[in-house]
């Protein structure tokens, strides 16, 4: 097993690509539950889509407000480039939640209650450097999850192609620019250990409670019962948390980040990241590309 920590630079193949207009075919006729027909596993991700849009809204402010303390060039253009990838994230997984607008999920009411959070009530509480620091502990755990699913073919294993490419290209994309936002903070607002700690201790906790409490919202609108909730979260949490399940082969990954010596080019990098970049720069189809890197899991 490789150590999540090592001494790697960042890949010569992983500068940041804004990539555009891509075709994920979600407006055909995708099924409701479209990782293998399991409600539970489906909803995990539908819920992760819909904090997306205001989430990667809070992470490009939370970093354009040190913009103007950014001297480096190769800094500066890598922020705009982490902007812009953001920004197409958030694009088409408004699309993917229109699909759960039709499905009866109310996602604006979703979005309205995040928004009031993230955006009214954190920033009553909070200064530019805790939010840049919530900014990268949130960009950890998603490159962390990122890397470590898509090295496993049995995670989505039967999911429809469509959806799976949907994450795939957000995947790639949030590995190329994990390390943005912790640069600014550490070399730009010049956080030291606790002030980029204590957040990811928080996010840690609050990240995985408000996918919880979206994923119950929808199976609920979904018509399950109590007791058929109860049924579905138990078998959830052991897909989850079992010996080899979804979040233990990804500790090592998560803890390097309190390292004294972390940076997000230290920690493993993702061992398919050129196979999709090859079939996509190929193809230019992103769903032949996510298939690719669906295949290429060990
Ligand atoms: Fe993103
Ligand atoms: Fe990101």
């Amino acid at each position: 097993m490789t150590s999540p920590l090592r001494s790697s630079s960042r890949s010569a193949n992983a500068d940041i690509v804004p990539r555009e207009n891509l075709d994920f075919q979600l407006d055909t006729d995708i099924p409701k539950y479209w990782m293998g027909g399991d409600p539970f596993k489906t909803r995990f991700f539908d819920a992760m889509s819909t904090l997306f849009p205001v989430g990667e809204k809070f992470f490009i402010m939370s970093v354009r407000e040190f913009k103007d303390g950014i001297t480096d060039p190769k800094l500066q253009r890598e922020v705009k480039d982490f902007t812009r990838q953001e920004a197409q994230h958030s694009l088409v997984h408004r699309q993917y939640n229109d699909r759960l607008k039709a499905q009866g999920i109310d996602v604006d009411d979703i979005t309205r209650r995040l928004e009031e959070e993230l955006m009214v009530e954190a920033y009553k509480f909070s200064t530019p450097v805790q939010r840049l620091a919530v900014t990268a502990a949130l960009e950890h755990l998603t490159s962390m999850m990122c890397t470590c699913f898509f090295e496993r073919k049995d995670l989505l294993e039967g999911s429809d192609p469509r959806v799976r490419a949907v994450y795939a290209w957000h995947a790639i994309e949030e590995v190329e620019h994990k390390a943005v936002a912790f640069d600014v903070l550490t070399k730009v607002a010049k956080a030291g250990w606790w002030r980029r700690n204590v957040p990811m201790f928080l996010v840690t906790f609050g990240f995985p409670f408000t996918v919880a409490r979206i994923l119950d919202y929808m199976l609920r609108v979904d018509g399950f019962t109590l007791g058929q909730r109860a049924k579905l979260w138990a078998k959830g949490l052991w897909w989850f948390y079992k010996p080899g399940g979804l979040f233990p082969p990804t500790l090592g990954y998560y803890f390097a980040y309190y390292k004294p010596s972390f940076h997000p080019w230290k920690v493993k990098e993702m061992p398919s990241y050129g196979t999709w970049r090859q079939v996509y720069e190929r193809t230019g189809d992103p769903i032949a590309a996510g298939n690719a890197l669906h295949a290429a899991g060990q």
